[in-house]
């Protein structure tokens, strides 16, 4: 029998990393398509932060918790739509969440959840959903990327950098990336990072145009946007693709439109988060056949910085917003 109760991290204002408190809910109930996770651990992402600072409001209908992927295991659920995705009460699972997932338990669309890859815990399995489901529908689908070309990645030692640093590597691409220190620059290039440039010490336009010997790069993944993007169209080779997930660096950007034409360029972004269930169901589904078994064969693997209590939800946000760490920051019950 589960309990009726649950802990959860609410946000008591808009705010520092202080207004994250531990608080009591009642257990959210799962609807038509949905399942009832008790969630182990709950992974932490840039854009909780901006949730806590009232820059990024949850979407219509998503619970007002933050908290955008977790791990655990499967308590109840719609029973038919489990049977169709072959997933049962006790099944581990990690989850992708549009809100909810700082919390004991949470409810996640079947078609979002994906079993925990054999031989991962629960800290590495939380640490999956966010950036994954983001990198692989930027990187690959939108973006485009193939084996032979050439990914340029801005913040390589973020959440997202590490898992965009492995997955391109895996799929057969030369990796670029960018990062605020030499330290963090060697930690890029031990998860399997073709070249690593330092941004505050070096330009990365320079850099890349020497890297490539002027060909420039096929695809940026760029969280930075503002006055990098001139940069970036610059350094674009022919037919490449600007990929813009943030804008870190501010929302306006001047740049020479004309290369966008001469050099066929694509200029696209997204923001995952208010797609629908079934954008993100087809994700999952490509996760699960293409890069699920590269995880089980231990090329790809979770990189977690640090773990802590959901108590100390202040403390992992203080973390992130340091930027100290690489790789993932995730929460445990
Ligand atoms: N569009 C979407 O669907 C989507 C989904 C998830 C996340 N995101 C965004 O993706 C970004 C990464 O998320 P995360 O959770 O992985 O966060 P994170 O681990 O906190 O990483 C933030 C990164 O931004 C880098 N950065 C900041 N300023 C930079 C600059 N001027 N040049 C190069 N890199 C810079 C930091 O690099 P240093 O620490 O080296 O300075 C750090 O690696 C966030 O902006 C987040 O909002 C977007």
């Amino acid at each position: 029998m589960e309990k009726q109760v649950m802990r959860a991290v609410e946000l008591t204002a808009f705010g520092g990393p202080e207004v994250l408190r531990l608080g009591e809910r009642a257990l959210p109930v799962a609807g038509a398509g949905e399942l009832l996770i008790r969630v182990a651990a709950s992974g932490i992402n840039r854009p909780d932060v901006l949730q806590r600072k009232g820059h990024y409001a949850p979407p219509p209908g998503a619970s007002d918790l933050p908290g955008l992927e977790v791990a655990g295991v499967v308590v109840s659920g719609d029973e038919a739509a489990m049977a169709e995705a072959g997933l049962r009460v006790g099944d581990r699972v990690c989850a992708l969440l549009a809100g909810g997932g700082y919390a004991e338990y949470c409810v996640a669309p079947v078609a979002q959840c994906l079993p925990v890859p054999q031989g991962l815990d629960d800290v590495q399995a939380a640490a999956l959903p966010e950036t994954f489901f983001t990198v692989w529908s930027n990187v690959f689908d939108r973006g485009a990327l193939k084996a032979g070309e050439t990914l340029l990645v801005q913040g390589g030692s973020s959440g997202i950098g590490v898992t965009a640093i492995q997955l391109a590597k895996a799929r057969g691409a030369t990796v670029i990336v960018t990062a605020g220190s030499d330290a963090k620059c060697a930690e890029c290039v031990a998860l399997g990072a073709d070249h690593a440039i330092n941004y505050r010490s070096q330009d990365f336009a320079e850099e890349v145009r020497r890297i490539t010997a002027g060909k420039g790069v096929d695809v940026i993944l760029d969280m930075v946007a503002g006055g990098y993007v001139a940069r970036e169209v610059q350094i674009l080779a022919e037919d490449g693709r600007l990929v813009i997930i943030a804008v870190q660096g501010g929302v306006q950007a001047e740049f020479d439109a004309g290369l966008v034409l001469r050099r066929r360029l694509v200029v696209t972004g997204s923001t995952l988060r208010p797609r629908p269930v079934a954008f993100k169901g087809a994700i999952a589904q490509a996760l699960r056949r293409e890069v699920w078994p590269l995880i089980e064969a231990g090329s790809i693997r979770p990189v977690i910085h640090s773990t802590f209590a959901a108590a100390d939800a202040d403390k992992a946000h203080a973390l992130m917003e340091s930027s100290q760490h690489t790789g993932k920051i995730v929460l445990t019950w």
